[in-house]
């Protein structure tokens, strides 16, 4: 749609940054911190580990007066669940607790909205190796840690995130970490601990609104919509199933309480569906979220695929969305859009759409919690980073996102991926995303040096102007 008069930025909207705990803090064994998944797995050969990562933990009051600095109205971040809890359970460790509430203290003297998710990617590891996801239990100890987050540090926190990204756990089980190998379907399994998931989100959203009156709450998965390859109607359906098992799946059952009903309908006849009681329904109607926070990087283009196709996911449970499913739709490639040097697609207009189609089903206010572009940044001579190709994927971002305010859709926030650099989920410190730049290598922790990037120059600006410079 074009207009004659377009829209501009919402005069409070929350400009920021994200990081998660285990990417960007390091210290994984200190002041009592329990280990998570993300210590005790496999690392992608030839890059690091998260031990020591951007050592946030010991320079967080440097890094978020460099947030101040860029004009940050809040900052996105997550609590490790290690730290408050090193076996998931059972005792507090309060050295966890005077962590982040320190961090939340230093946040809001500089008038940083705090952004709280309770869970990014790094089960308690005590808890994974009594089942993880696929055991209930591992949804009473969430709901636990949950209960001590809000009456610990509830009084501060204004907006919180439940779990980031469920559906790339659920669908890329085995890179993240979230795969019950001991079960005989694993992926039936991950869909059962799915649900598990589902239902600990809707108590904690609950128990959030009777605990803590004064703050909002929502999910944080990814999500982007789905291109059918060409105007052939089967290739339009294709595109409408792969949009309900990757997004809709996820957000209609934390918005409304039921499954969508296509993904219901597949997951039922592939033999997959979790159980679900009527007990569970209940619990899922109480469970509402105030707004929704997404991911954004990416769309998929999907065409038609018959039950004879060859296309199979590979048999450990991780299904790659990337390769498609018999009988359900087939990935193409999509020849419109350029990619970055990671290969990841660049679509700018995907995040509008993405955008408009999460507003027109749910209705509710959406703040950005990731997006952003990672490379190769290189450090020159002079001791400067010229990331001007970081600078033309956020403003195209940018641009995007205020054309979707005029269309209609309400966002209140935009914390793109990431405030400052830090460790990839599987790419090491190479694949850069901050607007800070960290100086270390991969296996050369040199002195952890903070250095503004160009892009921090450039995003000020924006800030500044409240996203009419871009
Ligand atoms: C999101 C995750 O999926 O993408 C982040 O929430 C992650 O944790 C980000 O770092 C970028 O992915 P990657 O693989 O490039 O680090």
């Amino acid at each position: 749609m074009e207009y004659n008069n377009y829209q501009s930025f919402p005069k409070d909207f929350l400009w920021g940054g994200s990081t998660s705990a285990y990417q960007v803090e390091g210290a994984y064994n200190e002041d009592g911190k329990g280990l998570s998944v993300q210590d005790t797995k496999e690392i992608t050969p030839g890059t690091t580990d998260f031990k020591v990562a951007s050592d946030h933990y010991h320079r967080y009051k440097e890094d978020i007066s460099l947030f101040s600095e860029l004009g940050f109205k809040a900052y996105r971040f997550s609590v490790a669940w290690t730290r408050i809890f090193p076996n998931g359970d059972g005792e507090i460790n309060e050295k966890g607790i005077e962590f982040y509430s320190n961090l939340i203290d230093e946040c809001l003297a500089y008038n940083i909205e705090p952004i709280v998710t309770m869970y990014h990617f790094d089960l308690p590891d005590q808890l994974n190796q009594k089942g993880g996801w696929s055991n209930p239990y591992t949804s009473e100890a969430f709901v636990n840690y949950a209960k001590v987050l809000f009456e610990r540090l509830g009084d501060k926190v204004n907006y919180w995130l439940t779990i980031n990204e469920q559906n790339m756990m659920i669908l890329h089980g085995a890179a993240i970490g979230t795969v019950n190998k001991k079960v005989s379907n694993v992926k039936k399994d991950l869909y059962q601990q799915n649900h598990y998931m589902l239902l600990a989100q809707a108590r904690v959203m609950k128990m959030c609104h009777q605990l803590c009156p004064h703050a909002k709450i929502g999910p944080a998965p990814n999500i982007s919509e789905v291109y059918p390859e060409t105007s052939n109607p089967k290739d339009f359906l294709a595109a409408q199933n792969l949009n309900s098992i990757r997004n809709w799946l996820y957000l209609d059952v934390a918005v409304y309480g039921r499954y969508d009903p296509l993904a219901l309908a597949y997951l039922k006849d592939r033999g997959l569906a979790p159980e679900i009681t009527d007990e569970d329904l209940e619990i899922l109607k109480e469970g509402k979220p105030d707004f929704i926070a997404f991911n954004y990087y990416n769309t998929s283009t999907v065409a038609y695929s018959s039950m004879e196709d060859a296309v199979v996911g590979p048999e450990d449970g991780d299904q790659q969305i990337e390769l498609g499913e018999k009988g359900v739709y087939k990935a193409v490639y999509n020849s419109y859009l350029k990619r970055t040097n990671f290969n990841w697609e660049i679509d700018p207009d995907g995040f509008r759409a993405t955008l408009r189609s999460v507003y027109q089903r749910y209705g509710l206010p959406i703040i950005i919690t990731e997006n952003g572009l990672g490379e190769y940044d290189e450090l020159t001579e002079e001791k400067k980073i010229k990331d001007q190709y970081r600078i033309e994927y956020l403003r195209d971002e940018i641009r995007a996102m205020k054309l979707a305010i005029s269309d209609g859709v309400e966002v209140f926030g935009f914390c793109p991926w990431s405030a400052i650099d830090l460790v990839s989920t599987h790419s090491g410190i190479r694949k850069r995303y901050g607007f800070i730049y960290v100086d270390r290598d991969e296996f050369d922790l040199k002195n952890l040096t903070r250095i503004k990037k160009d892009s921090f120059t450039w995003y000020q600006n924006v800030i500044r102007t409240n996203g009419e410079e871009l």
